[in-house]
């Protein structure tokens, strides 16, 4: 069974192998410190104790920006996402939160949809916003809550 709880010090690292796996251009694991070091808040998903997935915010009331999100790409699909990304909501809105934030690669059509999927709208394009061999630009979502 699915559990969702807080981001802890312990789990930087499980987090970390995940993002490697899944981002083109992962955090480190110093950002990933540092992340929690500054107060953003973390999700994670478990099963079993395993991680599967983590979403990271940063609640700027009365905004809130989605930092990164990532599950095993095995486990994609199952819905794991979609937890991660309610509960963020959630806490949100507990928080006095009334938009959510977020860049997204122009490519990355799966996260694309799902973020429209859960109201997120497109704002805006950010040009060459990631840096790399082949600079890429981004999509600014934002979802009303
Ligand atoms: C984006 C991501 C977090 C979604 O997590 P997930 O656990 O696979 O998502 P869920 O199973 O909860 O939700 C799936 C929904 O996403 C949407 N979706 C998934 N793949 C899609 C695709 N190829 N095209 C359009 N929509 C898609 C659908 O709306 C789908 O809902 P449905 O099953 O009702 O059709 C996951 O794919 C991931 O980790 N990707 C790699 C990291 C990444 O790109 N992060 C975002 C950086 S901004």
């Amino acid at each position: 069974m699915y559990k969702i709880s807080l981001l802890d010090i312990n789990d930087l690292e499980e987090a970390y192998e995940i993002e490697v796996l899944t981002n083109p251009s992962p955090w480190s694991i110093d950002n990933f410190k540092s992340s929690f070091e500054v107060g953003h808040h973390g999700l994670v998903c478990k099963e079993d104790n395993k991680m599967l997935g983590f979403l990271i915010f940063s609640p700027i009331k009365p905004e809130a920006h989605l930092l990164s999100i990532a599950v095993i790409e095995t486990q994609q699909y199952k819905g794991i996402g979609s937890l991660l990304l309610k509960s963020m909501v959630s806490q949100c809105k507990a928080m006095g939160i009334n938009q959510v934030f977020l860049e997204v690669r122009a490519s990355n059509e799966k996260a694309i949809g799902f973020y429209q999927k859960y109201g997120f709208k497109k704002d805006a394009i950010r040009e060459n916003y990631y840096s790399g061999d082949i600079p890429e630009d981004a999509l600014l979502m934002s979802l009303g809550l």
